[in-house]
């Protein structure tokens, strides 16, 4: 069955304090709610916080991410981090090609070839990223770009490993700016990623593939923008950041 799923992304934000207070919230909020089963939620603090917020949250009700991994398994990389170490503190899933790492960090599709293939050794869930900018968008190249993003990047797994892969469409021209992709817009580049999906893997892995959208889901328009038929949940970034209004939008799918 396919799952949904809420994931926060707390970009480069809260010191290890504000972050511990913010995970405890959320999960104390949670305990009040009841999720259908196929509902996950997850959170990805900044590297530094993992340990201590996987130690306060209920590891059942929450999964925790981290929002980048290394290219390689272990050796002389000095300041990275791998999917390994990351996976051995009880990490479930990570976030990668997220567009602020490919605009800011220079991240090809190579690099997340190499990403990938790191955390889904480790089994954890690639959260895997990829949207037009509004220039692209604009030219009306959006599907083509976000085909390409894809099929580069993740057309060489098997079957097997490409079906614990979720993809977020984040359209780039809405992350952070308070202008959200519409209902239609966000259904349409969903239903032609699981198109694409279905051409190359068939209909199973299409149907069972989890598709979030991100950009500027706030509690007022999550519930309009996860009705849709091939939106799976979102990754939320801003609104994150209260446990008040990511609960909101947990309780909106
Ligand atoms: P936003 O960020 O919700 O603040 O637009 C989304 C993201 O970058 O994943």
């Amino acid at each position: 069955m396919r799952k949904k799923i809420v994931a926060g992304n707390w970009k480069m934000n809260t010191l290890v304090k504000e972050g511990l207070a913010l995970a405890s919230n959320i999960n104390d909020e949670l305990k009040n709610q009841t999720l259908r089963n196929e509902v996950e939620v997850i959170i990805a603090p900044p590297f530094t916080h993992l340990t201590s917020v996987s130690e306060v949250v209920d590891n059942n009700k929450i999964s925790i991410s981290s929002q980048n991994c290394a290219t390689e398994c272990c050796g002389a990389y000095t300041g990275e981090i791998s999917a390994e170490m990351l996976k051995n503190i009880g990490c479930r899933a990570v976030i990668l090609g997220h567009s602020e790492r490919r605009a800011y960090y220079g991240e090809t599709s190579e690099t997340l070839i190499k990403k990938t293939e790191q955390v889904l050794k480790n089994k954890m869930t690639p959260i895997f990223c990829c949207g037009e900018m509004l220039e692209e968008r604009e030219a009306n190249n959006h599907f083509k770009i976000v085909e390409t993003q894809i099929s580069e990047a993740l057309f060489h797994l098997s079957e097997e490993d490409f079906a614990n892969i979720v993809i977020a469409y984040e359209p780039v021209w809405a992350i952070g700016t308070g202008v959200t992709a519409s209902k239609e817009q966000a259904q349409e580049m969903h239903a032609h990623i699981r198109t694409v999906i279905k051409a190359k893997y068939g209909n199973t892995i299409a149907d069972n593939l989890t598709i979030l959208y991100g950009g500027s889901v706030k509690p007022n328009n999550a519930k309009e923008i996860f009705s849709q038929p091939d939106v799976d949940g979102g990754l939320i970034g801003g609104a994150s950041m209260k446990a008040e209004s990511f609960i909101e939008i947990i309780k909106a799918i």
